[in-house]
């Protein structure tokens, strides 16, 4: 499919699943590297991240422990800012090696939230791994992010996970929005 049409909006092809893969599965084999003999937790932020987490996974050889974190701030295509809701960070990560995985960030205020959460842990480390990246969009520099798939203009995006008003997470590339 070249291009899809989602509620009022029309969003062309941008990025092909094999792409994705193939920074996928060298992401892998960076983290099979850096994290040897590690073991760390490797957290998900939903909703967005379950598929990029999903393929990552698959790639990753090393031990390591799995879990999920969600936090809502979006509304339409803009960000508020404001974060609404988080819960389901693990309480364990005192001393632990933390790989926070992203599907994008954009303004960087989630993951900020995020961070500043897992670091009242005392974590041992903490990296991020974000499968998309807006530089344009960025607020403030995130020095934890260490392993990016794609740095992408400042465009709506959806599928592969990402999301326009709860639809396109099923879509298997990614579609950038026309305006
Ligand atoms: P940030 O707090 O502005 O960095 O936004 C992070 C979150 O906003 C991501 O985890 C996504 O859920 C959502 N988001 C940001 N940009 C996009 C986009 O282009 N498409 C879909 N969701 C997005």
């Amino acid at each position: 499919m070249n291009s899809v049409q989602i509620e009022d909006k029309n969003f062309e092809l941008f990025l092909e699943n094999d792409q994705i893969n193939k920074r996928t599965r060298l992401i892998g084999i960076q983290l099979n590297v850096d994290y040897e003999d590690r073991c760390p937790i490797i957290i998900g932020v939903l909703n967005g991240s379950f598929v990029f987490m999903a393929d990552l996974l698959k790639e990753i050889e090393i031990s390591c422990e799995i879990a999920f974190i969600r936090v809502s701030s979006y509304k339409d295509t803009e960000s508020t800012g404001i974060i609404k809701e988080a819960f389901g960070l693990p309480d364990n990560l005192h001393n632990r090696d933390i790989i926070l995985v992203e599907d994008i960030v954009d303004t960087g205020l989630t993951l900020k939230y995020i961070l500043e959460k897992v670091r009242l842990q005392a974590p041992a480390s903490v990296k991020v791994c974000s499968l998309l990246l807006k530089p344009d969009a960025l607020l403030a520099p995130v020095p934890e992010l260490e392993y990016i798939g794609f740095e992408i203009p400042n465009e709506f995006v959806v599928g592969y996970g990402l999301d326009y008003n709860g639809l396109g997470r099923n879509l298997k590339d990614i579609y950038s929005a026309v305006n």
